[in-house]
């Protein structure tokens, strides 16, 4: 069975059990700004595991085309992909947990013909938050799976989502394969690596709002993933994703051309080369911010490994991605469509990154043998950054080689400099690869001095600012407290930076000394260099701080609900918070 039959006959088993096919969305989500791609099979049904009514009903299935970015540089051993696809089955409000884990036990077992003697499941063990899922248990049981197989587990390992940072989440239940040679053990150990792990149920009763917030769904749903990869190593019987029919022709044309053994290179070529593929199929190109940015370090990646297995023509990757194409074309029929277009983006890639690259590479060992201590410093960084296009993740990943570090932090100081020196202050490319030239990153500078003026007003009126960090996605702020903030501390200061959002004050900035700046009472690092003249941004009968902006001029600019999502310490007596606005 190859990968589309195992998807074909996913989707003909829960059509029979009076499921609806949904079509596989798009891997840039269409309802939710805080991720870059679709990582989920669940991700685009948000708006319906939430209460909303699917015009196909209460029972869907689909296979999702997903991207996780989370591990790009992890990719090598025998499990992680890029890119890969889910196959998911939902109830939106519909059945639970039993009828959910029976029709699961159904298709491995007798679709399948999964052995179910190599079953293995785990469970979520409970927590202050939520119960212990007993249920799930039981009805595992009660299918012939032994005790000694179920095995409760906590949060990290036993609860999904929610996928960004707050929306429906819930206990789930996973199943596990032994791999291994011969009969399974008894016992099911999930730290031996030849139990796979094959498919989760995921019971999600749950919204998360804020920290630790967890809220009743008035639906319960179902929401499943099984990855497309990893049952075919299963089905198969290989030792990793990288030997099964999916990606065996795409590492054949690899080894083709590859002048030293090299499996990691091998995999880490084959998974970013797909990856791509699917990345400019939805008509994303390379470039410095945000999706593009994902793209274009996975492209520059696998040109530097290709390298290093000794490949310098330039079409290799074009003749990678025929494979990659060629083995996918029945399931994604518009690959082929788009098939010139794809080749064309990834030559141009390469022609842009190909010269830049060996001289890169050059200045970075000079560096390296130069250096005293074991920090690469920001300025050679940046340099290999703006000059040679070297993406930081690069960089990192080159030091590490060395067992050096890099100076991250002085890196995207000096990067901030190099903007506001060329008037771009709102632009951005940052460490997680997002980035952004929009009104977001605006409204959150101005929801940023709200936020340190609610925490004057609830907390303590010696808060200073002592850092922040601002991406189109949320504030990183830095103030001195040597202390967490309490729940109520956290609420009190939601709700009055949300009614002073409500109220629609005005914005105004105003030039003048830093001595009339201190006199008026505006705060700001005082330590600081400031020059002559500072800007201070007054928010109509409530903040005043010197900045240098951008801000809204109003505060009914700010879309969406103020919202802390996280606290810990940063430093000795200094606490970090990060916040969101939430659509
Ligand atoms: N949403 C669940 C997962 O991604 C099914 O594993």
């Amino acid at each position: 069975m190859n990968a589309d039959e195992l998807k074909r006959k996913y989707i003909e088993f829960f059509k029979n059990k009076k499921h609806k096919e949904i079509k596989n969305a798009s891997l840039v989500p269409e309802n939710d700004p805080t991720v870059l791609f679709t990582t989920a099979g669940m991700h685009p049904l948000v708006p319906y595991l939430l209460g909303q009514k699917h015009p196909l009903g209460k029972n869907l299935v689909n296979v999702q085309k997903c991207i996780r970015t989370g591990d790009i540089e992890e990719v090598g051993d025998e499990v992680h992909l890029t890119f890969f696809e889910m196959l998911g089955n939902w109830s939106l409000g519909g059945y639970f947990k039993e009828e959910a884990i029976k029709l699961s036990y159904e298709f491995l077992v007798d679709v399948l013909k999964l052995d179910k003697d190599k079953l293995a499941i785990s469970c979520f063990e409970g927590d202050e938050n939520a119960e212990k899922d007993v249920e799930s248990a039981k009805v595992w049981e009660s299918l012939g799976i032994s005790k000694d197989r179920i095995i409760f587990l906590g949060k990290e390992d036993n609860w999904w989502g929610p996928a960004g940072n707050s929306g429906p989440c819930g206990p789930d239940t996973e199943m596990f394969y032994w791999t291994g040679d011969g009969e399974a053990p008894k016992e099911f150990d999930v730290k031996d690596v030849k139990w796979v792990e094959i498919w989760n149920d995921v019971f999600m009763q749950y919204n998360k709002l804020g920290i630790g917030k967890l809220e009743e769904l008035k639906q319960k749903n179902v929401d499943t993933g099984m990855g497309v990869d990893r049952m075919m190593v299963v089905l198969e019987n290989k030792k990793s994703v990288f030997e099964t029919s999916s990606f065996s022709p795409i590492i054949g044309v690899v080894k083709k051309f590859s002048k030293k053994e090299d499996e990691r290179a091998e995999r880490i070529i084959s998974d970013h080369v797909k990856a791509s593929v699917f990345i400019l199929d939805e008509k994303i190109t390379p470039d410095n911010l945000g999706r593009g940015y994902v793209l274009r370090r996975l492209i520059r990646r696998a040109l530097r490994f290709s390298r290093l297995i000794g490949i310098q023509r330039d079409d290799f990757l074009e003749e990678v991605a025929k494979a990659v194409i060629d083995i996918n074309k029945e399931s994604y029929t518009e690959l082929k469509k788009n098939e010139i277009f794809i080749l064309n983006e990834l030559k141009k890639e390469i022609e842009k990154f190909k010269k830049s690259l060996s001289s890169g590479l050059r200045v970075f060992e000079r560096e390296v043998k130069n250096l005293e201590g074991n920090v690469l410093p920001s300025n050679v960084v940046f340099t290999l950054f703006a000059s040679y296009g070297f993406p930081i993740e690069m960089t990192v990943e080159l030091a590490k080689e060395k067992n050096l570090e890099v100076d991250e932090d002085g890196f995207w100081d000096e990067y901030k400099k190099h903007q506001d020196l060329s008037r771009t202050a709102t632009k951005g490319v940052f460490k997680s690869g997002l980035a952004d030239d929009s009104g977001e990153t605006t409204q959150l500078h101005t929801t940023t001095h709200l936020l340190l003026q609610a925490l004057r007003n609830n907390v303590s009126l010696d808060i200073e600012q002592k850092g922040s960090n601002i991406t189109k996605e949320r504030i990183r702020f830095d103030f001195n407290l040597d202390r967490k903030l309490t729940y109520e501390e956290i609420e009190k200061i939601e709700n009055e930076v949300n009614e002073k959002i409500d109220e629609e004050l005005n914005v105004e900035r105003k030039e003048m000394s830093v001595e009339e700046a201190k006199k008026q009472g505006a705060s700001g690092i005082f330590e600081e260099k400031y020059g002559d003249k500072v800007s201070v941004y007054t928010v109509e009968n409530y903040s005043k701080e010197i900045c240098a902006g951008p801000h809204v001029n109003n505060t009914k600019e700010i879309k969406g609900k103020f919202k802390i999502i996280k606290q810990e310490s940063s430093s000795a007596g200094v606490r970090r918070i990060k916040a969101i606005l939430e659509n």
